[in-house]
């Protein structure tokens, strides 16, 4: 069922200093737009990290993966942003696909899983993995416990009565996340009936939230028992305190490759591959944890899984498959099916 191997490192493993500090001339080195669709934290500590260690000064946007992808379509014939870090894979593709985004080769590939260059290699070198992450369920133990709810352990668990009203999801035509889900379901159960699942489960979704994480903090404040999220989310709500656990479906699960694009007619092409080659080194890649407590797979080989991060070699994952769901017509077939056949549903 695995369709690459997500091999980690044990932490302590390639322990390297942060990122080589060159004096912070901000004068003469130019500008970067980047474009980012992580968790703010770590958007604003890579956009810090790097106008520090470079002189570059950083304008950054955060976005969700749709968002992005849709104001880098609607931007194509006078871009306003050079670099798109982050974010779900299938989009990057999307992008690639639609000559949204250039190839780019960096030095830096050669320290990289093979997963991210499968992903480079699909996009006729145009979208990189930098990181990797699984779907699962997040949920409030507390809120479980007092409404003396089970907690879910598979997708045909979602679908009973006693999760009516309990559960969020992400709404796809603005998260990729949400994208990933109904992408997943279709790969384990087949299109038809992978619908049928989600307009089922419609019936116990009591929001549909705009970002991809939206959902796991909803969980983390009790406004809802359970979401649909990468697993990684659950445990950054974890760490900060919060009553959170997170279960990888039983039945199989599917994975993002977090991945990095240069934007098509980028005015600061210099700039944005010196932020691409940066955003690679493993001292990069650590700051995700490391200054913003992330806790994705990072795809740089010498950067080590964070302490408490699912481990993606113990998930069962489908054999995503990334060149059909990250075409661009495919995308906006099933997420034109969801608006039609399940959003748009009474609940
Ligand atoms: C969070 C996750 C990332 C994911 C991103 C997608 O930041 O930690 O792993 O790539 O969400 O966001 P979206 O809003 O597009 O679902």
């Amino acid at each position: 069922m695995r369709p690459i191997a997500f091999t980690t490192l044990a932490a302590g493993l390639g322990l390297g200093l942060g990122a080589a500090a060159l004096p912070g001339t901000a004068a003469a080195q130019g500008t970067l737009n980047l474009y980012c669709s992580v968790q703010i934290e770590w958007c604003q500590a890579a956009a810090t990290n790097f106008q520090r260690d470079t002189g570059i000064r950083v304008n950054m946007t955060q976005r969700g993966s749709g968002e992005t992808l849709a104001a880098i379509r609607a931007e194509s014939q006078n871009p306003r942003g050079d670099v798109w870090f982050g974010g779900t894979g299938d989009p990057h593709l999307a992008a690639a696909e639609d000559n949204l985004t250039q190839a780019y080769e960096s030095p830096n590939n050669a320290n990289l899983q093979p997963w991210a260059l499968t992903q480079w290699n699909q996009s006729g070198k145009r979208a990189v993995g930098v990181y990797a992450g699984a779907v699962g369920f997040g949920f409030n133990t507390e809120l479980l416990a007092r409404k003396n709810i089970a907690a879910p352990a598979c997708w045909a668990d979602l679908l009973e009565p006693r999760f009516k009203g309990e559960i969020q999801v992400a709404n796809p035509n603005s998260s990729g996340t949400a994208y990933v889900i109904i992408a997943t379901l279709v790969q384990l159960m087949g299109e038809e009936q992978g619908f049928d699942y989600l307009k089922k489960l419609h019936a116990n979704i009591n929001a549909y939230a705009r970002s991809g994480t939206g959902p796991i903090k909803a969980v983390a404040r009790g406004e809802t028992g359970v979401s649909l999220s990468f697993v990684h989310d659950a445990v950054v709500e974890k760490n900060a305190g919060f009553p959170v656990a997170y279960a990888t479906p039983c039945e199989g699960t599917g994975y993002e490759i977090g991945s990095m694009s240069i934007i098509r007619g980028a005015r600061n092409l210099a700039q944005a591959r010196r932020f691409y080659d940066w955003a690679l080194t493993e001292a990069a890649q650590r700051l995700g944890y490391e200054a913003s407590g992330q806790l994705q797979t990072p795809s740089n080989k010498s950067a080590p899984l964070p302490p408490n991060a699912p481990d993606l070699g113990q998930i069962k994952l489908v054999e995503y498959d990334f060149a059909k769901y990250g075409r661009a017509a495919e995308r906006r077939r099933l997420i034109e099916r969801w608006d039609r056949e399940v959003g748009s549903l009474p609940r």
